[in-house]
């Protein structure tokens, strides 16, 4: 499903990140790890199609990532994968419940096809809905982001960080909704991450070394 191949991401400042080979199969649930500045916040841009690849090769259903470049084909990678990233943000001119159908305006979508009211039971985010994102604590928020990466019932849900500056409450409950969608939904996760709550449900690790 997906597949990384020679991967090196070098930035302007001369830093080279060189990723090992790696081969992400469908229902796959796959937690990132390793030290601060050792490359995870860029491989998940790098597999959501946020920054580009210096050498190598990622393929995200059997089509080269470059492949995907034309409106179409760029649309259908963006509904097909749900991202939560370290710049995902809610937009504070819109409530909560529209900002979390905000991807189905996007694809033109409707709401009965989505996966909205299911996730919002999930998530506990009924009483969130008529508010704005300055209303919410860092934890509503982290659960908003992930029912709007959701939404859309992607196939592949790749997210940075996604317990981070939880509480140990918050950190299970989100915990816990990955877990459903991994087993039930088969969605396919990717996920980098210091927390071990999170790896320690996960199917596999990918370590990487500073
Ligand atoms: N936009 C950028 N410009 C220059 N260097 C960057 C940029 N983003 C990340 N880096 C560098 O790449 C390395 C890996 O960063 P990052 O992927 O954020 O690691 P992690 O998420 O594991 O903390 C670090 O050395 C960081 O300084
Ligand atoms: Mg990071």
């Amino acid at each position: 499903m997906i597949i990384l191949k020679n991967v090196l991401k070098k930035y302007n400042n001369d830093d080279v990140i060189s990723y090992n080979d790696l081969k992400i199969d469908r229902g796959d649930f796959i937690s990132i790890i390793g030290p601060s500045g050792s490359g995870k916040s860029t491989l998940i841009d790098l597999i959501a199609k946020l920054k580009t690849c210096s050498s190598g090769e990622i393929t995200i259903f059997d089509k080269s990532i470059n492949a995907y470049d034309d409106k179409r084909s760029i649309q259908l990678f963006r509904k097909e994968i749900g991202i939560m990233s370290s710049s995902s943000s809610l937009l504070s001119v819109l409530n909560i419940q529209d900002n979390i159908l905000l991807p189905l305006i996007i694809h033109d979508e409707n709401i009965i096809n989505s996966n909205f009211e299911h996730i919002i039971s999930k998530l506990n985010l009924k009483n969130l809905l008529d508010k704005t994102s300055a209303d919410l604590s860092s934890g509503e928020r982290q659960r908003v982001l992930l029912a709007r990466a959701m939404v859309l019932k992607p196939k592949i849900l790749i997210a940075d960080e996604p317990t981070a500056n939880l509480d140990l409450y918050n950190s299970k409950q989100l915990v816990n909704f990955l877990r459903y969608l991994n087993d039930e939904l088969k969605t396919t996760i990717i996920v980098a991450t210091h927390d071990d709550i999170v790896s320690s449900i996960s199917k596999r690790i990918y370590e990487l070394e500073k």
